[in-house]
């Protein structure tokens, strides 16, 4: 059955944004929602800081992954190790170790052609989502400036190679990047200043400069309102005791001081909020996930955010 907004139903969603955002945390939560729903999941953290790992509460993974769940494959990148999978599987190079340490191999490449390493990254990537038994492939990517080289690449080193068997190659990598049902970038922000600066620059670039659908943008620690609207009133007149009235239990007006300085901060939240729904393009789902207060949730117990992204999305 397939899942509103159809973001778990596609085959490479890859999770952007500023660093420190939550692109990690959003990766997982993704990951075990779609786990959940039966959905064979490889999640891959593309700059190997452990994070992806530690939010799963697992032990570190490499290369080569490892089921953390039924269902939740968890693994790291590695250009290095990629170039080499590639030239075994793809290219069937024999004399492969007599051409040297591969690290030198991938410099050379790289060097003579721009591009190589970004789709090393993303060809591992696309070439996990169409040959392997994955539903759902989920890319925890690097923060802002470098993915859109990243997505682009496959196009530019198209312009290049006209012929061939990388040729033929990129033609299936685009055709599964450049379709939207197929793959989508998901854009994570915080409601800050220049988070969502960042984001509303960032979905530009991704639609300008690359043929990759944007799925939705997610915004990360929302601030939970203290009260609801209609509690309000009753917290503005408690907050309308001036201190000279001392009739009040003790912590009385430090409590206040408290709760209107966390309003206040919210309201903050909320105009940022409100700028960068305005600068996303019409139509963009933009999911909300709350402030989790718990330490503990973010560290190797996602299923609280894991639940809130599932209420949001209505999956
Ligand atoms: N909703 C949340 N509530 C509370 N803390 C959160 C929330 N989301 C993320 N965090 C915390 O914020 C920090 C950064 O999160 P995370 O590692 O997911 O960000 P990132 O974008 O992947 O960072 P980087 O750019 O360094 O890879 C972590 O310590 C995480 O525990
Ligand atoms: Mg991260």
């Amino acid at each position: 059955m397939s899942t509103p907004l159809g973001l778990l139903d596609r085959r490479l969603l890859i999770v952007t944004g500023k660093g420190g955002v939550g692109k990690s945390t959003v990766s997982a939560a993704l990951a075990e929602c779609a786990a959940a729903r039966g959905r064979r999941t490889l999640v891959c953290e593309l700059d190997a800081k452990g994070d992806l790992a530690r939010i799963l509460g697992t032990d570190p993974v490499d290369y080569s992954g490892r089921e953390v769940r039924p269902d939740l494959v968890a693994m790291t990148m590695d250009t290095e190790q990629s170039l080499a999978e590639y030239l075994k599987v793809q290219v069937k190079i024999p004399f492969l170790g007599r051409i040297g340490p591969l690290a030198r191999v991938l410099e050379f490449v790289a060097t003579a052609a721009p591009g190589v390493r970004e789709i090393l990254t993303i060809g591992k990537l696309a070439w996990e989502a169409r040959e392997s038994d994955y539903d759902l492939v989920i890319a925890d990517a690097t923060a802002t400036g470098h993915i859109v080289g990243q997505l682009s690449s496959p196009a530019a080193i198209r312009d290049l190679v006209r012929l061939g068997m990388i040729r033929h190659q990129l033609d299936w990598m685009l055709e599964l990047l450049e379709d939207p049902s197929k793959t989508s970038a998901i854009v994570v922000a915080t409601p800050e200043e220049m988070p969502v600066v960042e984001t509303m620059e960032l979905v530009g670039r991704v639609r300008d400069d690359t043929h990759i659908d944007v799925g939705a943008a997610v915004v990360n620690r929302v601030l939970p309102a203290p009260f609801t609207a209609a509690e309000r009133p009753v917290f503005d007149t408690l907050a309308a005791i001036a201190p000279e009235e001392d009739c009040s239990p003790p912590g009385f007006f430090s409590a206040v001081e408290a709760t209107t300085h966390a309003l206040r901060r919210r309201e903050v939240g909320s105009s940022h909020l409100r700028r960068l729904r305005e600068g996303l393009p019409k139509g963009l789902p933009v999911l909300l996930l709350p402030e989790i207060f718990d330490a503990a949730a973010t560290h190797g117990g996602i299923d609280l955010i894991a639940a809130a992204l599932a209420a949001e999305a209505n999956w």
